[in-house]
């Protein structure tokens, strides 16, 4: 059987983090990334984590003279497709940006995979697509409220555009992370965002390493517990590990028309505040934050059932969210110089 996968974004947070395990898996990752917002660390650090190196491209998915040097050269059954925007905040202010970059990515790569009869598809989505639902958790039924960014409006039509296409004979499983935190426990790759991070928990280990004065936490006054907003955060090797998990289950499939929505959480719903708190615990630092206003665009709260995915995958997460912030921070700590 053909090992080789080609995985777009290879180079980014969750990409990079798949690439391990799926080498672990015995699998033979090739990574396109145009390294917009990421360069060769996290490519070093997986060189590093599996002992051997891994095959890389640059370029962009939009470019098809490019995707069409890397079909030709490289024979893999499947895909899985990380690469794309991914803050909403930046999405409102360049929304072109964003429409422009992740659905082109995808029909470009969809029209290379037609021509090269690839046929199993592994898709990032998120679980932006539900915007603020009626109900939590939220199951993969739970139907889309109108996208509250240009971000969650591109995760949206990608997931049409994928289902429209499936019906021409091409097989994908969407799957819609909550939360990603946290880093590899090796603390060889973590996440690394450019310049100020808009994600929590980076924002949280670059406070406590003195890289930024304080966090500012984004409102409590929203009817939660305590005031603060609620999400269902994951480890990173959680997500990472569930796209092996996915392969495995398309490729033992015999349909040849495939579209399955995974919702990617682990099911309870963490505040804001009760991750700040936890991270003190667990590291023993102080964390220096303070109450500011709401960010415009957040969700109040959002936790998955994911009964789907560990039923019909066989997948579990295996990380506490004391290790994802443990592992966040030992991934910082080595960033900063501090271990
Ligand atoms: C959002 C999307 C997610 C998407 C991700 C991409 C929703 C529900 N989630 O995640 O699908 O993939 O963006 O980036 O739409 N916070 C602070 N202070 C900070 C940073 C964040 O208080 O400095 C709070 C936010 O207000 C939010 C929580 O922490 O309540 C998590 O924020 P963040 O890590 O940015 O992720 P989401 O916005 O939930």
């Amino acid at each position: 059987m053909i090992k080789k996968i080609l995985v777009t974004g290879g180079a980014g947070y969750i990409g990079a983090h798949t690439v391990v395990e799926l080498v672990s898996a015995g699998y033979e990752p090739v990574i396109i990334d145009n390294l917009s917002a990421s360069d060769l660390t996290l490519v070093r650090g997986i060189e590093k984590i599996t002992g051997r190196p891994v095959a890389f491209y640059q370029g962009d998915c939009r470019n098809r003279a490019f995707l069409e040097e890397v079909f030709s050269k490289e024979k893999f059954p499947a895909v899985m497709h990380f690469a794309a925007l991914k803050s909403v905040g930046e999405s409102v202010q360049k929304p072109l940006e964003y429409y422009d970059n992740n659905i082109g990515s995808l029909v470009a790569l969809l029209d290379m995979m037609g021509k090269y009869r690839v046929t199993d598809f592994i898709f990032s989505s998120s679980c932006t697509v539900y915007g603020q639902p009626d109900a939590i958790p939220v199951t993969e039924e739970t139907p889309f409220k109108k996208a509250e960014s240009p971000y969650g409006a591109t995760k949206q039509m990608c997931e049409r555009i994928l289902e429209d296409v499936s019906k021409n004979g091409l097989r994908v499983l969407s799957l819609r992370y909550f939360n990603p935190i946290g880093a590899h426990p090796s603390a060889q790759i973590g996440e690394l965002p450019i310049g100020t991070p808009n994600n929590l928990v980076p924002f949280v280990t670059q406070t406590a390493a003195g890289v930024r004065p304080e966090l500012v936490v984004f409102g409590n006054d929203y009817n939660t517990p305590d005031g603060s907003c609620i999400r269902d955060f994951i480890h990173v090797v959680d997500v990472a590990r569930a796209h092996v998990d996915a392969l495995q289950y398309l490729q033992q499939k015999k349909e040849n028309r495939i579209y399955e929505v995974f919702n990617l959480g682990v099911g309870k719903g963490m505040s804001v505040l009760e991750i700040v708190n936890l991270f003190q615990q667990v590291t023993g630092v102080q964390l220096r934050y303070r109450i500011g206003n709401r960010r415009p665009g957040d969700v109040e709260k959002i936790y998955a059932d994911p009964s789907r995915i560990m039923k019909e995958l066989g997948w579990k997460p295996v990380y506490t969210i004391e290790q994802a912030l443990l592992h966040a921070w030992q991934w910082q700590k080595k960033l900063s110089g501090l271990s």
